[in-house]
């Protein structure tokens, strides 16, 4: 026996860690990305109540509680921190509001290097307290045995929005200064890196077991742009992460692009555990282009659930047959829930992952 060989860290025991790090499961676990959200009337109430969507973000007993709806009306895997992105650029400055039916809106956009003077680089045990609060309160309401994802969007994503000043349908803004002040875009993500370096970390020390990065819009960027000003950044986010709880066991680590597809190989040199995957992607394609090396999380079309049950079923049965028996698979779909799905559809969703990943395991 080598007596000088390291103690191996704990193995974790939920489906969710499990299928993260790789390691055998009896079926495979299941979240959803917006899995809490306007689809719940029970979200509807608790919205009603806080006045607005970001007064819900910043009441930490009731983001708390519509983190658990979903887990506890549906019983999936794993639990996501309600919050937004869109928190951390506030908490650097700028001023964010979410108009009815628009979506979120920056009152001064990024224009130019000298605006980044006005960001600051925000304490998160200050700035960012009610979120902080908010993973306290779930972590003494969830059971022990469901994990709990912190997130923070990409700087990519995080600067569309800070220099567009809200959605964008051509990044018009962002791309301009992209081509012709890259100085300026890259000193925006250096102070994007920093600040969601020290947001996750706070995460990870108040009690998240995962992380994932939202990078919604990685997928706007050709391979080179995609490389140097998307994924980049989230591996300087990688590599500065503590992913070694106190009893060594690993915090794993999610990166979603969306629509990036094409750029896997790329991804893979982030330093994640974990990849999302879109619906574009086929998961056994995926799977034979990374290796075992990496966990895959997706990835059926959100509007799978405005099919029927007996679709929904038969969709879930052609994605886990087609990528059989293996390990490091956690389902999901490949972006967030839509505010006008039948909630009566997700237990449809659930159940039939559930029943036909064990059936294909039991073969
Ligand atoms: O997944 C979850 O259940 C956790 C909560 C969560 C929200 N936003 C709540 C939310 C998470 C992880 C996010 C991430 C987020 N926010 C992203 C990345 C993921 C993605 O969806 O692509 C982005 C791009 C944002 C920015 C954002 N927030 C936009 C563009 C909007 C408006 C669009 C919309 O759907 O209305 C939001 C608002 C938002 N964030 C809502 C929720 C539940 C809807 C707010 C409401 O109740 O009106």
């Amino acid at each position: 026996m080598n007596s000088h060989r390291a103690v191996s860290p704990p193995e974790p025991q939920s489906l969710f860690l499990r299928a993260s790090l790789g390691l055998e499961v009896e079926q495979t676990p299941i979240w959803l990305m917006r899995q809490a959200g306007r689809y719940l009337p029970e979200y509807r109430e608790v919205r009603k109540k806080a006045g607005d969507f970001l007064s819900l973000c910043k009441n930490p007993d009731l983001a708390a509680q519509v983190t658990l709806q979903p887990v506890e009306r549906f019983g999936l895997d794993a639990a996501i921190l309600f919050s937004d992105i869109l928190v951390v650029p506030e908490a650097m400055g700028m001023v964010l509001q979410f108009l009815e039916g628009e979506g979120p809106h920056f009152s001064k956009p990024l224009t130019r290097l000298s605006d980044l003077d006005r960001l600051n680089l925000p304490d998160p045990e200050v700035q960012l307290d009610y979120v902080l609060a908010t993973i306290r309160a779930i972590r003494r309401q969830l059971p022990a045995h469901i994990p709990l994802i912190g997130f923070s969007g990409s700087p990519w994503t995080l600067a569309t929005y800070m220099v567009e000043g809200g959605s964008s349908k051509k990044f018009t803004q962002i791309k301009t200064a992209l081509y012709n002040d890259p100085v300026f875009l890259e000193g925006l993500l250096e102070r994007l890196v920093t600040a969601v370096v020290h947001y996750l970390n706070a995460q990870i020390a108040h009690g998240v077991d995962a992380v994932q990065i939202f990078d919604t819009w990685g997928g706007v960027l050709g391979p080179e742009e995609y490389r140097r000003f998307s994924l980049e950044p989230m591996a300087r986010i990688v590599a500065g992460l503590n992913r070694q709880r106190p009893d060594g066991s690993r915090v794993p680590v999610i990166v979603f692009s969306k629509g990036c597809g094409g750029y896997l190989e790329t991804i893979a040199t982030s330093g994640c555990d974990v990849i999302g995957l879109d619906w574009t992607t086929p998961l056994a394609q995926a799977r034979s282009r990374l290796g075992p090396g990496f966990a895959l999380q997706g990835n059926l079309d959100p509007a799978i659930l405005y099919a029927s049950p007996q679709r929904i079923r038969s969709e879930v049965r052609r994605l886990l047959e087609a990528f059989g028996k293996q390990n490091g698979h956690i389902f999901n779909l490949g972006h967030g829930m839509e505010p006008n799905i039948d909630p009566n559809k997700v237990p449809v969703l659930v159940e039939a992952v559930r029943e036909e990943s064990r059936r294909i395991r039991a073969r």
